[in-house]
């Protein structure tokens, strides 16, 4: 496995390797990896010649209050998962190199980035759009893969292979979660001991509205009172947010209405603080209307 630190090594190395035409899958991520990385790697080696991941902790998408300088960094520990999934490449450039001036470019994907993590981090998926954008120019994947946990980035960043005529595939995977059913995440290990238990409630919680979305004497307004309900039952929740909207178009459902008439794709999308920590957690639902 090779570590490319420089986008010219990477741009070098792929032209030799993917003269055979050979296909390419993308991981983008900003390391600190765990078992849903490398599930993603495992899917990309499972449908790909070439496999690149990319570890780079993109400051373009962390506000001027958030976690860039303390985000998790380990990354002996990545090559080594990597190795391990059968990655071929792994690009892991500097802050420097990878943006040698300030860029002056920005990507905004309309509409979809207006609520859920879009609201509460404003810019942050413009430095999503940004990075992504130039990591799909460097690879030219035939694929990129992406979890679904942060199921509003995926949403925007296959809008945004769309409207820009980005020649791949999204690929969206399931949410990997712990045995008590907490999605992973990079930031978990941030949480306390107390904190880390009470964290399953997000789970808890997406598990009990797929019931409560089935009850047809219910509102969405009455299920959102519930999900509050129930999540602010660990002490130290404190909601960002909890919607229901319509997934991928992250379009408004009419509170009054009644869950017997909701249509489509939905998704339940939960922000939660525990102490400085923000933990993110979504379900998708699709069910046929008798
Ligand atoms: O999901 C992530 O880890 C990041 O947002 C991504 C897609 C690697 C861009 O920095």
């Amino acid at each position: 496995m090779k570590v490319c630190r420089t986008k010219q090594e990477l741009k070098r190395e792929l032209k030799e390797r993917r003269k055979g035409g050979y296909s390419l899958g993308l991981v983008p991520t900003m390391g600190f990896l765990h078992e849903g990385h490398a599930s993603l790697l495992r899917r990309a080696r499972a449908e790909n010649d070439i496999v690149v991941l990319s570890i780079f902790v993109n400051p373009l998408q962390f506000g001027p209050n958030e976690d860039f300088d303390r985000y998790p960094r380990n990354e002996a520990k990545d090559l080594a998962i990597a190795a391990e999934q059968g990655a071929d490449l792994v690009f892991a450039p500097t802050v420097e190199e990878m943006y040698p001036s300030k860029p002056l470019t920005n990507l905004k994907v309309e509409h979809i980035t207006e609520r859920l993590c879009g609201a509460s981090r404003p810019g942050h998926f413009d430095g999503v759009g940004v990075v992504v954008s130039k990591l799909f120019h460097l690879t030219a994947p035939d694929k990129a893969y992406f979890g679904m946990k942060d199921a509003q980035q995926a949403a925007v960043i296959e809008q945004m292979v769309l409207d820009l005529d980005f020649d791949l595939e999204v690929v969206k995977c399931d949410i990997v979660r712990e045995p008590d059913g907490l999605a992973l995440s990079s930031r978990n290990v941030y949480l306390t001991a107390e904190q880390r238990q009470q964290a399953v409630v997000l789970s808890r919680t997406l598990a009990a509205a797929e019931g409560w979305l089935q009850d047809a004497d219910l509102t969405i307004e009455d299920v959102m009172a519930k999900v509050r309900d129930a999540i602010e039952e660990a002490e130290q929740a404190v909601i960002d947010y909890a919607e229901l909207l319509h997934y991928p178009s992250l379009e408004e459902i009419d509170p009054g209405m009644r869950t017997a008439a909701t249509e489509g794709q939905l998704i339940m999308a939960l922000a939660v603080k525990f102490g400085a920590t923000r933990l993110i957690d979504n379900q998708l639902y699709a069910w046929e209307r008798g």
